[in-house]
C-alpha cells in the first residue's frame, strides 16, 4: 500500500503503548482510525489524541478474546467508513510464573487475547479484503516468540510462537493467491509501554499464579529493563508504517538482537534475567 492517505486502519488494544502509537502514527499519514480495546477510558483517552490531530477516529470497545466482539468491530467499522485497508492485531497480555504453577485459566486467558484475538481478527477481516481486492494485515507477535525467558512467560511464548508461525502461512499463501493483500509481522523486543503492568487487564474469573518472590523479581526486573532500555513506541509505528508501505514481511524492532536470538536461544533481556535468578 503506497499511499495511507483517506484509508483506515483498525487496531486492537489501541489504548495503551504499541497500539496506541501505532493509532497516532496512522492518524498523522491522513488515515481514518479505529481503535478497539478493553480498557475503555483509555479508548477515550487516545480516541481524544487522534481526533486532536484532525483524523477520523471511532472506538469500539473489544475484547479480541470473543469473535463476537472482533464481528461488532468489523460491523462498526463497514459502518462508519467505507471500507478497511489496514487490520493490525495487537492487543496482548502476558502473566507467568514457574511452569508448573500457572493454573490453566491463566493459560487459557493468555491465549485467548494473543492467539485467538489474531487468529479471529485475521478470519474476520481477511474476506473483506478478498472482496475489495486489498488489504493489509499486521500481526503483533514478539521476540519471545524466538527465545526463553526463566519465570517469566510460558503462555505468551506458545501464543507468539503461533501468531508468527500463522502469519508466516497467511503471507505466503496470499503471495501465491492474493498477492495484493499484504501480512507483516511484527517482532517488538524490549519496547517502553505497560506490559509489564498487563496484569491489570487480567479479568476476575481468571486464577492468578501462586504468589512466587522470585517471579515478583524478574517481573520487577523486566519492567524496570523496558523503562530504561526499552524503545520508544513511536518508533516502532515508524517501522510498521514503512513495512505497510513496502509491503514487507518481517518487522523487528531490535534486529541484531533478534537474529543473535536464533543462533544463542537468548535475547539481553533473558540473559540478564538468568543473571538475576543465579544472583
Ligand atoms: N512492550 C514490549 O516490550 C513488547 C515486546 C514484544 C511484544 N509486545 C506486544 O506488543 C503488543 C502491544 O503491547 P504493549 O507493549 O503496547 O502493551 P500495553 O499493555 O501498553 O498495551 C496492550 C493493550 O492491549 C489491551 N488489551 C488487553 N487485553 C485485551 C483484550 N482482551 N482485548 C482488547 N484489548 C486488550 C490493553 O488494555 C492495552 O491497551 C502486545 O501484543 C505485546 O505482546 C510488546
Amino acid at each position: 500500500m503506497k499511499s495511507l492517505v483517506r484509508k483506515t486502519a483498525v487496531v486492537t488494544g489501541a489504548g495503551s503503548g504499541i497500539g496506541r502509537a501505532m493509532a497516532l502514527r496512522f492518524a498523522s499519514e491522513g488515515m481514518n482510525v479505529v481503535l478497539a480495546d478493553v480498557d475503555l477510558a483509555a479508548l477515550k483517552t487516545v480516541q481524544g489524541e487522534v481526533a486532536a490531530s484532525g483524523a477520523r477516529a471511532l472506538s469500539v470497545p473489544t475484547d479480541v478474546s470473543q469473535r463476537t466482539d472482533i464481528e461488532n468491530l468489523r460491523d462498526r467499522t463497514l459502518e462508519a467508513f467505507s471500507g478497511v485497508d489496514l487490520v493490525c492485531n495487537n492487543a496482548g497480555v502476558d502473566s507467568g510464573g514457574p511452569f508448573a504453577d500457572i493454573p490453566e485459566s491463566t493459560w487459557e486467558w493468555v491465549l485467548g487475547v494473543d492467539l485467538w484475538g489474531v487468529i479471529h481478527g485475521c478470519q474476520v477481516f481477511l474476506p473483506i479484503f478478498l472482496e475489495q481486492g486489498h488489504g493489509h494485515i499486521v500481526n503483533t507477535s514478539s521476540v519471545a516468540a524466538l527465545t526463553g525467558m526463566p519465570l517469566s512467560a510460558a503462555p505468551y511464548a506458545a501464543a507468539k510462537s503461533a501468531v508468527l508461525g500463522l502469519s508466516m502461512n497467511l503471507r505466503a499463501e496470499m503471495e501465491a493467491t492474493n498477492p495484493q493483500i499484504g501480512v507483516s509481522v511484527l517482532i517488538p523486543g524490549p519496547v517502553r509501554t505497560n506490559m509489564p503492568t498487563s496484569e491489570r487487564n487480567r479479568p476476575a474469573d481468571v486464577d492468578a499464579p501462586a504468589p512466587s518472590t522470585m517471579r515478583e523479581e524478574v517481573q520487577s526486573f523486566v519492567g524496570q529493563y523496558l523503562e530504561k532500555e526499552g524503545m520508544d513506541p513511536s518508533e516502532v509505528a515508524d517501522m510498521v508504517v514503512g513495512a505497510v508501505k513496502g509491503n514487507r514481511f518481517y518487522v523487528m524492532t531490535h534486529l541484531q538482537d533478534a537474529l543473535s536470538t536464533m543462533t544463542d536461544n537468548k535475547s539481553r533481556m533473558s540473559q540478564d534475567s538468568v543473571a538475576l535468578i543465579e544472583s
